[in-house]
């Protein structure tokens, strides 16, 4: 039941300084962090990390989107970490998230929205959709040198 998954702050999360605040949530929230880096990508990487949507309209957009500026990229560590970085984030579609969410709080349009105006969906964050997602990601993202294990008092009183 612990598991990884990978976080990304997309360049809009970046470039609104969004970083702290959302790093923040993961920590409060008692997920370990166990790998980070800041990575201005380019768009064959980006079409690998996005590669299940390569069939997807919005498929050009979303490379374009995701590789026009730097990113932050982590790794978090917890119990049923990818649900609850999904959770933590909210809805794909920022209109639709809940207030308390990442997106929620920090953004509101909508994917017909970015679709119509020939955009990507800026909806700030990416976080793994399932575990075999998660593991194949981090893969990506980093060496096995990149990730650390250690203690965190989460282990003692939240774990
Ligand atoms: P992510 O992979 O980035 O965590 O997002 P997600 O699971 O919530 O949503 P997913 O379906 O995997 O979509 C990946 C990203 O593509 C962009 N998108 N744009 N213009 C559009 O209609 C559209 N639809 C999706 C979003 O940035 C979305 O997060
Ligand atoms: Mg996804």
């Amino acid at each position: 039941m612990i598991e990884r998954s990978l976080v990304i702050i997309k360049p809009d999360g970046v470039e609104r300084s969004l970083v702290g605040e959302i790093i923040k949530r993961f920590e409060n929230a008692g997920l370990k962090l166990v790998g980070m880096k800041m990575v201005w990508i380019g768009k064959k990487f980006a079409e690998e990390h996005y590669h299940a949507h390569s069939k997807k309209p919005f498929f050009k957009e979303l490379v374009e989107f995701i590789t026009e500026g730097p990113v932050v990229a982590f790794a978090i560590e917890g119990v049923h970490a990818v649900d609850n970085a999904r959770r933590l984030v909210g809805d794909t579609s920022p209109h639709r998230a809940a207030p308390g969410t990442i997106r929620g709080d920090f953004a509101h349009l909508s994917m017909e929205y970015a679709s119509k105006k020939g955009l990507g969906g800026k909806n700030l964050i990416h976080a793994s959709g399932s575990k075999n997602e998660a593991d194949e990601e981090i893969r990506l993202w980093f060496t096995k040198e990149e990730l650390h294990s250690y203690s965190t008092v989460h282990e003692k009183h939240v774990f």
